[in-house]
C-alpha cells in the first residue's frame, strides 16, 4: 500500500480547527484511494512559542524536512506583536520558507461560480477569472541583507535591501513559465522595473528565458499598474511572475477577487524535498475557538497537497468536487453567508464536505 508521512502544523487562532476538519476528510479519501496517511503534529508560530519559547523548534522544522508532506493551518495573534522579530510567529513561518528552501509560491485563484455574488467587484468583472500568482517566496525584501535599524546623525535609521540573483531569478522564472505552458500560454511578469534596478535585473532574465518556451506569450506590468489592472480587468491574467513583497500584496488582492480569502489554497516548493501546503488566509485571532472558521481553503490546501506533493489526483480532485458540491448545495460559513443559504459552524462544514464525498 502506498504510505505517506504528512506533518501537520496548525499553529495557532482557527487554524486547530480548521486543521481538524482537513485531516478527517484526508483520512476518508485515503481509504477510498488505497493509501496510508501518517499524520505528526508538530507546533509553529504562536503555539510553539507558548510551548517552547521559539516560533519554529528545531525539531518541528526537521519533522517538515523528513516528512513527505507539510500541511499548515495559519500562524499570528496579536498577543505576540509587541515581542521582538526573533520571537513573533511570522519569524516562524519565514524560518520554515528558507528552512525548506521553498521558493516557489503558487496561489491559485479561480472564481466559484456558486460563489460569484460573494465578491466585492461586478459579477461581470470576475466572471471566469482563473489565475495563477507565482511568488517568490525565500530571497527579495523579506530576506535581503543587510537590514536593521541603526541610530545615525541623531536619529533612528531602519532599512531592508531588495535583492536577486540572476540564479534566484531563473528558477522562479521557469516554474511560473511551465506552468503558463500547462495553461493558456500567457506569462505577465510583474515588476518595477522603471525605478529598481533589481527589478531591471529580473525583467531581463525573464526575457532571456523566453525563447525557450515559444509556446508562451511573455509580457511586462509595472505593480502599481498590475494592482490597478487586477481589478480592473482580472480575466486578462493567466499565470502572473512576481517577488516576494509585490506577490505578498497582488496575491491578497487577488484573493479578494473571489470574494472570500477563506477560499484560497497556496502551496510552496522547492527544487526537491517536501512542500509545504496553506490556506492563504491568516489565523484570524477574532474568531478562534468559536467554531465559526471556514474551513474550505484549508481543505483545498488539503487538495493541493494530495495533487502536487504527493501525487494522489484522484484524492485531490475528491476533496475539491466535495467544496463545489457543498457550496451548491447552499451551505455557507459566515463569511460567505448569504441570502437564501444555510449558514454553518466549521464543524458542521466539516460534516457537509464528508457527506459530500459520496454524493
Ligand atoms: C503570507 C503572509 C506572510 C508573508 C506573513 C504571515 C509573514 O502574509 O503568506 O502572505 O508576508 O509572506
Ligand atoms: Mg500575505
Amino acid at each position: 500500500m502506498r504510505q505517506h508521512r504528512v506533518v501537520l502544523l496548525p499553529g495557532d487562532g482557527i487554524g486547530p480547527e480548521i486543521t481538524s476538519v482537513a485531516q478527517n476528510l484526508l483520512e476518508e479519501v485515503s481509504q477510498r484511494h488505497g493509501f496510508k496517511l501518517s499524520f505528526e503534529h508538530q507546533p509553529i508560530g504562536g503555539a510553539a512559542i507558548d510551548a517552547t519559547g521559539d516560533p519554529l523548534p528545531e525539531s518541528t522544522l526537521a519533522a517538515c524536512r523528513s516528512s513527505d508532506a507539510v500541511l499548515l493551518a495559519a500562524i499570528g495573534s496579536p498577543r505576540f506583536d509587541n515581542l521582538p522579530r526573533n520571537k513573533r510567529p511570522e519569524t516562524g513561518l519565514l524560518g520554515l520558507r528558507a528552512g525548506m528552501k521553498l521558493f516557489a509560491n503558487l496561489r491559485p485563484v479561480k472564481i466559484v461560480p456558486a460563489l460569484i455574488d460573494a465578491s466585492s467587484l461586478r459579477p461581470e468583472v470576475i466572471e471566469g477569472v482563473d489565475l495563477m500568482v507565482v511568488r517568490e517566496l525565500t530571497g527579495g525584501i523579506y530576506f535581503g541583507q543587510p537590514k536593521g535599524r541603526v541610530e545615525a546623525d541623531g536619529e533612528e535609521r531602519g532599512f531592508n535591501t531588495m535583492t536577486y540573483s540572476s540564479s534566484e531569478v531563473d528558477r522562479i522564472a521557469k516554474v511560473a513559465f511551465d506552468l503558463a505552458k500547462e495553461r493558456r500560454g500567457e506569462l505577465c511578469s510583474v515588476d518595477k522595473a522603471n525605478v529598481l534596478d533589481v527589478s531591471q535585473l529580473w525583467r531581463d532574465r525573464v526575457d532571456a528565458m523566453a525563447p525557450e518556451y515559444s509556446s508562451v506569450a511573455v509580457s511586462h506590468m509595472y505593480v502599481d499598474n498590475a494592482a490597478m489592472q487586477l481589478v480592473r480587468a482580472p480575466r486578462q491574467f493567466d499565470v502572473l511572475l512576481t517577488g516576494n513583497l509585490f506577490g505578498d500584496i497582488l496575491s491578497d488582492e487577488a484573493a479578494m477577487l473571489t470574494g472570500s480569502i477563506g477560499m484560497l489554497p497556496s502551496a510552496s516548493l522547492g527544487a526537491e524535498g517536501p512542500g509545504l501546503f496553506e490556506p492563504v488566509h491568516g489565523s484570524a485571532p477574532d474568531i478562534a475557538g468559536q467554531d465559526k472558521a471556514n474551513p474550505m481553503a484549508m481543505v483545498l490546501s488539503a487538495a493541493m497537497m494530495l495533487r502536487i506533493g504527493l501525487k494522489e489526483a484522484e484524492a485531490a480532485a475528491d476533496l475539491e468536487q466535495a467544496v463545489d458540491r457543498v457550496l451548491a448545495s447552499g451551505f455557507r460559513t459566515g463569511d460567505l453567508m448569504a441570502d437564501g443559504c444555510t449558514a454553518v459552524g466549521c464543524q458542521a462544514m466539516g460534516s457537509e464536505l464528508l457527506k459530500a464525498l459520496d454524493r
